[in-house]
């Protein structure tokens, strides 16, 4: 088992990579606790979970808004919470991403900790201390920065996954090598067989590369003002793929990593050879990495989900595996670079 701590002003946050979700209780203060987790996982859960006052949540991205927070507060007020209560989220990205809201707003805050239990929370979610739920359809909307007493993250809960999931989170550990470590693409690209297999030992090793490259660059850039803009390698595209095709996360983020690999190429950043190592990997992970669009449909997308300053954009780029860079993009460049994308290979390029 490892354990990674990040540092905050609060005080440190643990992350615990290999721990058992069975052994929680030891996490937890003796009293006054109360879980919140979804219904999947209470149903898969049940004879492991602690016995505890438990608050339920619906699934799905239409669940993660205010009327949800409303109702865990409703609860809590029944439950008699108080500002000592420790409220403990067990489940995917949003079981985490609503308990931190719910736990950093009650009362005006009591402490909280997270059991990850799907492959993306474990390695994304759950780390950083970011929290929120979305407003009028809009992702992530309202929210605040608040970081977890701790994070368990156990490899056996992951084999309930379905693929659809266990993808959108090899995307993300996929983007976490391509950005920082390149010995961790090395080791990838070598037990891509297993890390599909989700092979204990393999996944414990890729969630713990993960989460320290994620607390390395959050515990020097928590509010995201700079380093952690490196963490959007593959999103630019991939949000705006994930939109307008509705492929899962983890599909148009892969796609969206080799958008960009395209583009580090085409700007003499990234050779042909690393460039095609990562789409190797990708293909090798089950992950997409084309996709027929119209280009200026797609370049809109883009133009649209994303941040502009002025006519410019921020774009995730690598100058080698295990090595990013942002770079601003006019918007006429990256319009041409998606035309171009796009015609080399009658969608986004695909060229190993
Ligand atoms: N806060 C952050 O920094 C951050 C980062 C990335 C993503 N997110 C958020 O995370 C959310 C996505 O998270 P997710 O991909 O984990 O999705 P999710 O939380 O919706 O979980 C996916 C599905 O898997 C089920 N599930 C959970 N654990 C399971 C298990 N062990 N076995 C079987 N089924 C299980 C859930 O019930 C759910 O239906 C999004 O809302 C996204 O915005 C937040």
């Amino acid at each position: 088992m490892k354990n990674i701590a990040i540092d905050t002003p609060a005080g440190p946050s643990h992350i615990w990579v290999g721990e058992r979700l069975s052994r929680l209780p030891h996490y937890l203060p003796s009293e006054n606790a109360i879980m919140v987790t979804d219904h999947r996982v209470a149903e898969l859960y049940a004879p492991v979970l602690p016995c505890l006052p438990c608050i339920r949540i619906g699934r799905g991205e239409t669940i993660k808004n205010l009327e949800t927070i409303e109702r865990i507060y409703r609860e809590l007020i029944a439950l008699e919470a108080n500002r000592s209560t420790f409220l403990v989220g067990i489940g995917g990205g949003i079981v985490c991403d609503v308990t931190g809201f719910a736990a950093a707003t009650y009362m005006r805050g009591v402490p909280c900790g997270y059991v990850a239990t799907t492959l993306l929370a474990q390695v994304d979610a759950s780390v950083g201390g970011k929290t929120g739920v979305n407003v009028a359809g809009y992702k992530n909307m309202a929210g605040v920065f608040r970081q977890p007493r701790f994070v368990i993250c156990d490899p056996m809960v992951l084999k309930t996954l379905p693929a659809s999931e266990i993808s959108n989170g090899m995307a993300e550990i996929v983007k976490h090598a391509a950005i920082q470590d390149a010995r961790m693409f090395a080791f990838l690209e070598d037990r891509a067989q297993d890390a599909r297999r989700l092979n204990p030992a393999v996944i414990e090793r890729l969630v713990t590369d993960s989460v320290v490259i994620k607390a390395r660059i959050v515990n020097q850039d928590e509010k995201e003002s700079g380093l952690r803009r490196k963490l959007n390698f593959g999103h630019t595209f991939g949000h705006a793929i994930e939109k307008i095709s509705g492929l899962p996360h983890g599909a148009a983020v892969s796609i969206g990593m080799a958008a960009a690999a395209f583009i580090a190429r085409e700007k003499g950043r990234l050779s042909q050879k690393e460039s095609a190592r990562l789409i190797r990997l990708l293909k090798r992970l089950d992950l997409p990495t084309t996709i027929a669009l119209e280009p200026d449909a797609l370049f809109d997308a883009v133009i649209k989900d994303k941040k502009r300053e002025h006519d410019r954009l921020n774009f995730v780029l690598l100058d080698g595996i295990g090595k990013a860079v942002v770079e601003s993009i006019a918007l006429a460049e990256l319009r041409r670079f998606t035309r171009r994308m796009v015609a080399a290979g009658g969608s986004l390029a695909d060229e190993t």
